[in-house]
């Protein structure tokens, strides 16, 4: 098995708390929040441990807020690399309205990152094992841009590190455009904003993903499809996979749990197929559970002999 990593550029202390109604000048009584780990490499993290896997998640926190989402982390036994910073951590805000039955998310910028914070997380990157997995996973924060994304993938790729990358808009680009990745896993929209093509249909998603591989961009590419499952080429197969239909209650985390799924299973050794049923099978267990949470892994184990593999 392959150690592995997560790298959380923008991590969040994430509350979440309930109210009868949204409405503007009076009281919203709100129910006693709870505290909840935010982040895509965070989450990936955790849906890796809870799939029975270990991940060590690298990420910047700074004040109490950066504390308290550190402190929750260890609580669930997930080993952490922290790199302090000047600005506190940012602390995101679910409130779900009783009476409509929605979910609001209010979403603050990510803290700040100064050039020797930057420096720093290189340096966790650097003392990572040779040959280990690096999850790259979430939003770039204030102070840090595309430029210095790339030169992190270049500088794990030097540490002889192998990079999966969850990244959209301009930042999966310029990722993409320096290439020597092991997997992506865009979703179709953010594939098709890549490729500047539209994807209506599964063959067109299918040739957009295959000519990144024969690019020689990464190894591995996954596209998820929500509902309809996902497509993962390489320069040998292509494998389509699609869950069985169920009644989602919300799909938030789907995306995380399916890129931890792919991401153990990469470290496995596990075949294409494998790999995909997994990462299908987690990213739908998701979608049975209320609100943020992640892949529970009894649905997930149950979900993956399901999995209808084709081609
Ligand atoms: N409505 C759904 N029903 C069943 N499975 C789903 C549904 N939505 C998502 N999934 C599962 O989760 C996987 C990832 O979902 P999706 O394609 O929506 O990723 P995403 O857009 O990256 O998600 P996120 O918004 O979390 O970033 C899908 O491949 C599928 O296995
Ligand atoms: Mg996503």
């Amino acid at each position: 098995m392959k150690p592995i990593a997560t790298l959380t550029l923008s991590p969040s202390l994430d509350s979440a708390t309930e109210t009868d109604a949204l409405y503007p000048e009076g009281k919203l009584r709100c129910t006693a929040p709870r505290f909840e780990p935010g982040g895509g490499g965070i989450n990936v993290a955790r849906a890796i441990r809870m799939l029975g896997g270990q991940a060590t998640a690298i990420y910047p926190a700074g004040g109490p807020t950066g504390e308290h989402l550190t402190q929750l982390l260890r609580h669930e036994g997930l080993e952490v690399g922290v790199v302090s910073t000047l600005d506190w951590t940012r602390q995101n805000l679910h409130v779900f309205a009783r009476q409509s039955g929605e979910q609001y998310r209010f979403v603050m910028p990510g803290a700040c990152l100064h050039d020797e914070e930057i420096h720093a997380l290189r340096q966790r990157v650097a003392s990572l094992p040779e040959g280990a997995l690096l999850v790259i996973s979430g939003s770039l924060p204030p102070g840090m841009d595309v430029a210095d994304l790339v030169d992190l993938v270049v500088f794990a790729r030097q540490n002889r590190l192998q990079c999966v990358v969850d990244s959209s808009g301009p930042a999966l680009e310029a990722v993409v455009k320096e290439g020597g990745l092991l997997l992506i896993k865009p979703n179709r929209k953010e594939l098709a904003a890549l490729t500047g093509q539209p994807l209506e249909t599964l063959e067109q998603v299918a040739l957009a993903a295959r000519a990144l591989i024969q690019r020689d961009v990464t190894r591995y590419v996954v596209v998820s499809l929500g509902a309809e499952g996902a497509l993962a080429v390489s320069r040998e197969q292509q494998v389509l996979a699609t869950p069985p239909q169920v009644k989602a209650l919300s799909t938030v985390g789907a995306g995380d749990s399916m890129v931890a799924a792919l991401t153990l299973k990469l470290a496995e050794r596990a075949s294409l197929e494998e790999m995909l049923r997994w990462g299908v099978a987690a990213g739908t267990a998701a979608t049975l559970r209320h609100g943020t949470q992640l892949c529970d892994p009894v649905a997930t184990a149950e979900l993956v002999t399901q999995v209808h593999v084709g081609r």
